[in-house]
């Protein structure tokens, strides 16, 4: 590894040493190293289809059925089949692997991820906020209950025969748990958000173009209550200029590097 990457990646790890409670902040690119495309930047999905409307959420709660029942039966287009195909098959990356021992090692204390490909709770991290939901979970749109949907399909197997799907709690309509654009973060979600990064004072920033808010948000909070922003990216983002190290190049090389100077630097004890 070259001397100046090898000494950013030392730095990042001993400021992480040094603070008492570090989050992570993640999006797409750390999933690139498990073959899912990014939204935006060369080849993402986005860049190929354009962004979807802003009122996806409001047309879904004009017409829930018939929203469902496209949704259900839609041969969507191929570059969206080309993005849930390699949703499902892919597998958590060596940079996920890097977020479950910095967990374990109680130096991570909760990430906020913006992915919705549930390869962080496959990797075997337990303390994760999904800010944009989880495709593999149904959630009600009132009292936000959610499902697996393999759960849903035994409690409630005919329901795509009588759309739309509905909560057994409080018999409101269920949505797929993954938010939609133009839909709010749900509340709980956004507190829990809110609270991890009020106690934060260090925020790792990991493969994301820190563009959607209120995500995009939350390094500037805690940059501003004090704290430090260290970010990995092979690219630049706005975030870069604030960060106190940029540790540029993907994830999966980048995470499993830091873990090992974190170790290093605990095994002889010289933080
Ligand atoms: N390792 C780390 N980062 C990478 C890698 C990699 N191998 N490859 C690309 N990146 C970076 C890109 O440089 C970019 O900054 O990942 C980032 C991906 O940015 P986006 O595609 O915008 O993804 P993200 O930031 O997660 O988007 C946020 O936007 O469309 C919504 O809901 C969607 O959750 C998503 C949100």
């Amino acid at each position: 590894m070259e001397t100046n990457k090898r000494k950013s990646i030392l730095a990042a790890a001993q400021i992480i040493l040094k603070s008492n409670y570090t989050i992570a902040l993640i999006g797409a690119g750390l999933s690139v190293g498990s073959g899912i495309p990014t939204f935006r930047g060369a080849g993402g999905l986005w860049t190929r289809l354009g962004e979807p409307s802003s009122n996806e959420y409001e047309s879904f709660l004009k017409n829930p059925t018939a929203w469902w029942s496209q949704n259900l039966n839609s041969q969507i287009d191929p570059a969206r089949t080309e993005f849930r195909n390699s949703i499902e098959k892919a597998n958590p990356n060596s940079g996920h692997f890097a977020l479950v021992e910095l967990e374990n090692m109680d130096i991570l204390k909760h990430q906020i991820t913006q992915n919705i490909d549930n390869l962080h709770y496959i990797a075997g991290s337990n303390k994760v906020i999904e800010i944009h939901g989880n495709r593999t979970k149904l959630r009600c749109t009132t009292c936000e209950l959610r499902w697996d949907r393999k759960e849903f399909d035994k409690i409630s197997p005919f329901w795509q025969d009588t759309l739309p799907p509905k909560c057994q709690t409080c018999f409101s309509i269920v949505k797929p748990d993954t938010v939609m654009f133009g839909e709010p973060i749900p509340l709980s979600i956004l507190n829990s958000c809110i609270h991890e990064t009020n106690l934060a004072d260090c925020i790792l920033v990991i493969g994301t173009s820190a563009t959607v808010y209120p995500a995009a948000g939350f390094p500037q909070e805690v940059l501003s209550s004090g704290g430090n922003i260290i970010e990995i990216n092979p690219e630049e983002t706005p975030l870069s200029e604030f960060a106190a190290y940029s540790l540029k190049g993907p994830t999966n090389d980048s995470l499993p590097k830091l873990v090992h100077e974190i170790k290093g630097l605990i095994g002889n004890d010289s933080v």
